[in-house]
Formats: C-alpha cells, sequence, structure tokens
C-alpha cells in the first residue's frame, strides 16, 4: 500500500511537471492531419492493452503514468521517434516496463497518441473561446449526424442521446461527444477447456487479463494461458478524431444542444 502511495505521487509530479512543460509545448506540437484511421484504431487497441491502466484509457493520465496527451516529449516527437524510444526501452527507474513491439505497433501507437492530443487541442481551443460552441449549424450537424458521420448507426435522437443537452451542458458535453470516458469495455476470454467467459474488463496488461462477470465476481488468467477479446465501444469515437473537422464539431454541437 505505501508504495503504491509512493508511485502515485510520483505520477502526479510527473502530471504536473509535464503539464508545465507542455504550456510552452503546446503551440509546436505534431500536426494529426492524414493519419489513416485504421493506424488510429489499431494503436488504441495496442494501447488500452498495455499502456492504459497506467496512463489512463484516453492518455490523459491514470494511477502511475503521466498525461501524454501534455507531454512535451510525445507532443514535440515529429517523427515519432523519441515515442519508440521509450516505448522499446521502458522507463525501468520509474516503473515503465519495455515492449517489444514491431516498427508498424509502434507507428499505430504514434498515430493513436496524435489523436488524444488533436482531441485534448480540441479541448484547448474550447476553453479558449466558449462562444465556438454557438457558432455551429444545425442542420448540417444533423446532417453529418445521420450520414458522413456515421452517429446514426450507434446512436438515436429519440433514444440514447434524448435529452442528452439536459445531461451535459456545453464543454462537458462536446468532451461526452469527442471522448465518452467511462464507457465500459466488455472481454471474452477463451479457457484451455474451450469454455469461454465473458464479463467487463477489469485488468489488462501483457501479463494478466481480469474480467468482472456477471454475477460481480472478479476472476483473473496469465495472457499466455487462454485466448481473449476486448469489444471497447468507444473505439468509434477514437476512429472518428481523425475525421472530424472544425466544422463538424461545430455542426455537431450545434445538432446535438438541440436534444433537450
Ligand atoms: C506500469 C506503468 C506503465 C505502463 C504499462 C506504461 N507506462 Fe509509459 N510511463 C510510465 C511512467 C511512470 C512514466 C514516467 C516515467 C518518467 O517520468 O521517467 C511513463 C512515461 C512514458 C512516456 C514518456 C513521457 C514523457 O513525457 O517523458 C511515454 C511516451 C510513454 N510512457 C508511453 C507509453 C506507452 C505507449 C505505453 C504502452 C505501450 C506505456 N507508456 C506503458 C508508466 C507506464
Ligand atoms: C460504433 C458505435 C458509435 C458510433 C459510430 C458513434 N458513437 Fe457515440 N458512443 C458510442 C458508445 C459505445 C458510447 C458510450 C455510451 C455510454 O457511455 O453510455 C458513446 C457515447 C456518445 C456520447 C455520450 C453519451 C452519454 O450519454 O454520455 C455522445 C454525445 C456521442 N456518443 C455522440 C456521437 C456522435 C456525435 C457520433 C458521430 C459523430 C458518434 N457518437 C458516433 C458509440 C458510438
Amino acid at each position: 500500500m505505501k508504495q503504491i502511495k509512493e508511485i502515485s505521487l510520483i505520477a502526479i509530479l510527473a502530471v504536473s511537471i509535464a503539464s508545465a512543460l507542455a504550456v510552452q509545448a503546446a503551440g509546436q506540437a505534431p500536426q494529426p492531419a492524414n493519419e489513416a484511421a485504421g493506424a488510429v484504431s489499431a494503436g488504441n487497441a495496442l494501447f488500452q492493452q498495455n499502456c492504459a491502466f497506467c496512463h489512463g484509457r484516453d492518455a490523459m493520465g491514470g494511477e502511475t503514468g503521466p498525461d501524454l496527451t501534455q507531454s512535451k516529449l510525445v507532443r514535440s516527437d515529429t517523427t515519432g521517434e523519441k515515442i519508440a524510444a521509450v516505448v522499446r526501452a521502458g522507463r525501468p527507474d520509474n516503473k515503465m516496463p519495455a515492449f517489444n513491439f514491431s516498427a508498424q505497433q509502434i507507428d499505430s501507437l504514434v498515430a493513436y497518441l496524435r489523436a488524444r492530443i488533436a482531441a485534448a487541442r480540441a479541448g484547448d481551443r474550447r476553453g479558449v473561446d466558449p462562444s465556438d460552441l454557438q457558432t455551429g449549424n444545425v442542420a448540417a450537424g444533423m446532417a453529418y449526424f445521420n450520414g458522413a458521420g456515421g452517429c446514426s448507426n450507434c446512436h438515436s435522437p429519440t433514444g440514447d442521446l434524448a435529452g442528452i443537452a439536459t445531461r451535459y451542458q456545453g464543454l462537458q458535453l462536446e468532451e461526452r461527444m469527442l471522448y465518452p470516458k467511462g464507457a465500459k469495455s466488455t472481454v471474452a476470454v477463451t479457457l484451455p477447456s474451450g469454455q469461454t467467459i465473458s464479463g467487463t474488463l477489469a485488468y489488462l496488461d501483457e501479463f494478466t487479463v481480469a474480467l468482472r462477470d456477471s454475477g460481480g465476481t472478479y476472476r483473473s488468467w496469465p495472457t499466455n494461458q487462454v485466448k481473449y477479446r476486448v469489444d471497447a465501444p468507444v473505439d468509434a469515437h477514437v476512429t472518428l478524431f481523425s475525421k472530424y473537422t472544425d466544422d463538424d464539431i461545430h455542426n455537431l454541437m450545434a445538432y446535438l444542444q438541440t436534444l433537450r
């Protein structure tokens, strides 16, 4: 317990330092421009499996790892080489393991982190000018929702999103739309016997996969003894980061704000 506290303290310190540095770095962040949505999505899956339990599901900091969207190293890494170096070598003195990933896997992680930075920057911009929230076009937002955005494949303005603008306001609503934190991932674990057990993903790293079953029981296995498949529903939103233009976001916000 004591050790965990110390680690958290280090993490908190690292986050504060990282945020202080990020203020200077914000202007020179790499452009997320043309990352293929596929790479972002693969990077997200890899990140959720290997990095999220320290750095947070959205890379914005967790129990034991700093906010990577505010990291000067990550933000200034235009080629991806610095991120690759950290991932391959780890930070053994500071509790981050080394990962033996292929160049392609690392590229996808870099693409994912850039998408997260783009989302965080969208947040920064909103912070500066909340009136942005009022500049969208409702009809265009509705068209995007039902068309190019593909939102209506999963959502309905009279179903799950009915009254969303009453539940969340302004920036909070935009955050939910850009990155609905806290949506639970599920996992199906297939045992050597062939039996499959499904539940809510409770823990995952290179070595251990754990779930909470429908009865609330926590169960875990070594990853090398079972097969598992994680279904992270917010992946769709992460993939969308690389598709939205600023106008799309403003129009969607205008439309969502009519759902009261
Ligand atoms: C067991 C916890 C843990 C895991 C797992 C982990 N990290 Fe880290 N990571 C850390 C900690 C703690 C630091 C800060 C270390 C330091 O300050 O030297 C860090 C630092 C970093 C940095 C450097 C940030 C900076 O500004 O210096 C990057 C990039 C990074 N991690 C990416 C990843 C990626 C990508 C993964 C998954 C492949 C991952 N980490 C998995 C704990 C972890
Ligand atoms: C592949 C399915 C999928 C697509 C496509 C999708 N979403 Fe989502 N969305 C989800 C899931 C899953 C959640 C998490 C639901 C939860 O937490 O209850 C979510 C959450 C949200 C939330 C927050 C809801 C809440 O009650 O907190 C908003 C707002 C939202 N999405 C808007 C959109 C918009 C706008 C688009 C299109 C640009 C879109 N979504 C596309 C699956 C999707």
